[in-house]
């Protein structure tokens, strides 16, 4: 019995013993590291991971009779591109594939309404955070009498974005609802319309933008708490050293001079042309 207790405590031992060891020899990578700066300028182009149902962040337009994704991320992905030099290329994908896509590097970067949650701050390096969301409700404008408070969702179902932090919203704040998730927002626009679903949490201005294009529903009167944790920044692989750097330097400069705000507005109305 003793002997086991010891073999035990010496496995534990040296356990915690290699742990501390791997902590110590991981060196923190600086910010004026260029490695994965130069692993992104290789081979000349800058790809951008997106999940482009998202007006007016990244969405799809017909143009000349050709699918085109715009937006005011994707202002942001060609001036950083620009300021690297690199040709841009946008990888559409549902949101739920944007981070595991990055993660498994077959994007250089994520911009995708991203909130840097503590939790993804975990796997990711973030650049500064260049917006701040709040969430809604969005229902039919034929139920907005009915539900006007978390407690008339009780037992009615709830859809949030696949992956997205608004599944959370739904299991943390509207307890009493069940959650639907699913990948795309178009789908689940059409759920909420077709009466499959009776709520749908977005982020303020998404929101706003499908309830343009769909007169026939509307933001609800439902207050829910959002976190300055939900902001969005740019998802960059862990250690991006001088890569964070340039990046955080084109964020502060849009910032600064109040592009961010006037893409989104000119974004925004471009998204409520649509039909
Ligand atoms: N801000 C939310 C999140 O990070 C939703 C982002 C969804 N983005 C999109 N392009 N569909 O989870």
């Amino acid at each position: 019995m003793k002997k086991i207790f010891l073999s035990i405590t010496l496995a534990l031992i040296t356990i915690v013993g290699l742990s501390a060891c791997g902590k110590s020899s991981d060196k923190k990578v600086s910010s004026t590291d260029t490695k994965v700066l130069n692993q992104v300028k290789k081979d000349g182009k800058l790809t951008v991971a997106t999940s482009a149902d998202f007006p007016p962040f990244e969405f799809q337009i017909l143009k000349d009779g050709k699918n085109q994704i715009i937006g005011a991320d994707i202002d942001m992905a060609q001036k950083i591109a620009d300021k690297l030099n690199l040709k841009l290329e946008i990888q559409n994908t549902d949101f739920n594939t944007v981070l595991t896509s990055l993660q498994a590097g077959k994007s250089d970067i994520a911009i995708s309404g991203i909130s840097a949650q503590p939790e993804r701050r975990k796997t990711f390096d973030f650049s500064e955070t260049y917006y701040e969301s709040v969430n809604k409700v969005v229902i039919k404008k034929s139920e907005a009498a009915k539900l006007k408070t978390i407690a008339s969702l009780k037992g009615k179902q709830v859809g949030a974005q696949k992956g997205s932090i608004q599944e959370s919203i739904v299991t943390d704040q509207l307890k009493s609802s069940d959650l639907i998730s699913i990948a795309k927002i178009p789908t689940l626009v059409n759920e909420l319309k077709n009466g499959k679903i009776s709520g749908l949490v977005l982020e303020e201005p998404i929101a706003k933008a499908y309830v343009n294009n769909n007169p026939d529903l509307v933001i609800a009167d439902i207050a829910l708490k959002s976190s300055t944790d939900d902001a969005y920044a740019i998802a960059l692989p862990k250690n991006s050293g001088k890569l964070k750097v340039e990046i955080d330097a084109v964020i502060k400069e849009l910032k600064a001079s109040g592009a961010i705000d006037k893409a989104i507005q000119k974004n925004f109305e471009i998204a409520n042309n649509q039909n």
